[in-house]
């Protein structure tokens, strides 16, 4: 939640032109390669702007001191206010888009907030729990306060300290000197960044539990609450570390603790390149990355198995032996994250005969969970920052646990305080509804299951090797499905007007039922849901009407158990109440069609495997219903990508 960007950049004298005013995505470096402030802050905004869209704003240091415009609403409102009112050139700024949680999204809440008479302005990512008492104590001293935000008590705070520091004679960079003072005194979760008028070509950072990054340049220096702040200008990046606080200069990039103690950062690669982070074309982010899936199944899968078809999890680097003690594994997650894994129970249950719980994190912590050394923690996060995973993540540390992580996003705290990561290689994802994340999710999830069924010998090696094989058919499977969607799309638009819509499924085909709803919520704002198709009968068949939609996620024919035949049934019983079925059903599977108004078809796939097609379909069904009705689709309305609040 809300997006952060910083830049420092030194003078290279003449022949700098950087443009007055900007629009995202222009010029961003003059002929002399210099770049200036604006220009990069509002290109991080620009690519960080699905981390929150109620306002944005930045502030940047200019001959006559901080100059800032802020505006409610998404970036474009603040691109169009920088046109009427152009910014001077500057070299160090700082640039906020905002989800709101303090305070509604006006002009007025927005970031970036002001203090010390208008000389220092800072901006922030997070919550801060004892913002009422620090308010009240500042109010004393005589501090006025114009939001309702908690971010303009931490400006208010930082100001205050830091003119406590002129006043008393300190010397060096005071900016820094009052901002570990002042993260000594707050609560809860926050990533500030501060500029001060008196302190040209600086810009500081501290961050708790809350996300930051910093870009190295040559010359210049970036801060970004994800690499997509700066990804268009350098892929040097550095992760820091909890409760730390990072100075930039354009020549420096200086951390300490809280305390003003020497600390170190991690410098990483960003193997990401801005233009995976473009539309490529599509009318929207969501419709490019339902696109990038075959490629995000194949690159998660890719370099995983030795010559031999052993499977190599080389980033597992939890000792074998503690692996193979597990006699429990509880995943972690959220929202779609938490679907795929339960998608992943199924399989890892079947492989390696380890009881498998899945569990919604901002839950786990709070029942007393039986967690301890042989529990082996799954936290899937596409994000890498979610709150409440985060949270269970330390939790299940703390009674023991081991944690694997599978994240597709490099520098992120998840996995940084894990024992382990599985990367997911998705590439980014920039639409808030999550869609290439969840089936890389459910690939990664299936290879630690494979993985710990090798270690443990539940599954011989060409058990193994043939999984793996149908694996590597996943991605052209997929594209197969997204060569032949012009049916669902018309479906979906041709659905605008529906006010609900249900969704069946059974064994694996159930939380991908979930997982089709939970697009649909998000981006068309109508009632969806989805249940297990054999829980029909003991309740919510009662929602059944005339006219009702209803998508069913039909089992193979093929598969064990008569699975298909019991949700065929399924089928009859809601048509012979008024429902519309709209079937997701394999190919060759023609036994459907007598009891749908609409099929689509998907490759044959291993029962396990389904999901990661069948969950195509629900996905163009959702955009198309919701851009027909003409909704945003990349940035549905009260969420945001990255959830980093609890
Ligand atoms: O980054 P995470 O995977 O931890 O995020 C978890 C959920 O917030 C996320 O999956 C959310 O449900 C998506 N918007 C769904 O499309």
């Amino acid at each position: 939640m809300c997006g952060i960007v910083g830049y420092v950049g030194r003078d290279r004298g003449q022949g700098s032109s950087v443009l007055d005013s900007v629009a995202p995505a222009v010029d961003q470096e003059s002929a002399d390669g210099q770049h200036g402030a604006l220009d990069v802050v509002m290109e991080g905004l620009r690519r960080l702007e699905y981390r929150g869209y109620d306002s944005a704003g930045v502030a940047v240091i200019t001959a006559d001191g901080i100059e800032s415009r802020k505006k409610a609403g998404k970036l474009t409102n603040l691109v169009e206010e920088l046109a009427a009112d152009p910014l001077p050139r500057s070299l160090t700024g700082i640039g906020h888009t905002r989800w709101a949680t303090h305070g509604g999204p006006t002009d007025q809440n927005a970031h970036p907030h002001l203090a010390d008479g208008g000389k220092l302005a800072l901006i922030h990512n997070g919550i801060i729990e004892n913002y009422a008492e620090l308010k009240a104590e500042l109010t004393g001293e005589g501090l006025t306060f114009l939001s309702d935000t908690d971010t303009e008590v931490a400006a208010g705070l930082v100001g205050y300290l830091y003119r406590g520091l002129v006043e008393s004679g300190a010397q060096g960079d005071l900016l820094t000197l009052a901002l570990q003072q002042a993260c000594q005194r707050l609560h809860g979760a926050f990533t500030l960044l501060a500029i001060h008028q008196d302190q040209p070509g600086t810009v500081v950072a501290g961050r708790r539990n809350s996300p930051l990054v910093v870009g190295l340049g040559d010359g210049e220096n970036f801060l970004g609450s994800d690499v997509s702040g700066f990804i268009d200008f350098t892929r040097r990046a550095v992760e820091l570390g909890q409760d730390q606080i990072v100075t930039i200069t354009p020549d420096d990039v200086t951390i300490t603790d809280f305390f003003g103690a020497p600390a170190e950062g991690t410098e990483f690669h960003v193997s990401w390149d801005a233009a995976a982070a473009e539309k490529g074309g599509f009318e929207s982010f969501m419709e490019k990355e339902i696109h990038d899936q075959p490629d995000a199944v194949g690159q998660t899968l890719l370099g995983r198995s030795d010559v031999s078809g052993r499977l190599v999890l080389d980033e597992l680097r939890i000792d074998e032996s503690i692996l193979r003690s597990v006699d429990k594994i509880v995943v972690l997650a959220c929202g779609t994250s938490a679907y795929a894994g339960q998608v992943a129970k199924y399989a890892i249950e079947h492989w390696c005969r380890i009881p498998t719980e899945v569990e919604l994190s901002h839950e786990f912590r709070y029942r007393d969970p039986i967690v301890n050394e042989k529990t082996l923690v799954v936290a899937i996060s596409q994000s890498g920052e979610t709150m409440d995973t985060l949270m269970a993540v330390r939790y299940a540390r703390e009674q023991g646990a081991k944690v694997v992580a599978i994240c597709n996003t490099n520098g992120s705290t998840i996995p940084r305080e894990s024992d382990a990561v599985l990367y997911t290689h998705a590439g980014p994802e920039i639409a808030v509804a999550s869609t290439k994340a969840f089936l890389a999710q459910i690939t990664a999830a299936y290879l630690l299951g494979l993985y710990l069924a090798q270690l443990r010998g539940n599954k011989f090696r060409d058990e193994i090797a043939d999984v793996l094989a149908d694996l590597a058919e996943i991605p052209a499977k997929i594209q197969a499905i997204l060569d032949d969607a012009e049916k669902i799309k018309q479906l979906g638009a041709d659905m605008a007007n529906a006010k609900s819509v249900l969704f069946l499924g059974r064994h694996v085909g159930f939380p991908v039922a979930m997982e089709g709803a939970l697009k649909l919520k998000e981006l068309a704002y109508i009632h969806a849901e989805g249940f297990a198709a054999g829980e029909l009968k003991h309740g919510p068949i009662a929602l059944i009407e005339e006219g009702q939609p209803v998508v069913v996620v039909m089992p193979s024919p093929r598969a064990r158990d008569s699975l298909h035949a019991k949700v065929v049934s399924n089928v009859q019983e809601i048509r012979a109440r008024g429902a519309v079925t709209i079937v997701i059903a394999e190919e060759g599977d023609t036994s459907v069609a007598a009891y749908s108004e609409h099929v689509f078809y998907v490759p044959a796939s291993p029962t396990l495997l389904a999901p990661l097609l069948t969950t195509v379909p629900l996905q163009i069904f959702a955009l198309a219903l919701a851009s027909a009705k003409g909704y945003d689709v990349d940035q549905p309305r009260n969420l945001a990508k990255s959830v980093t609040v609890e």
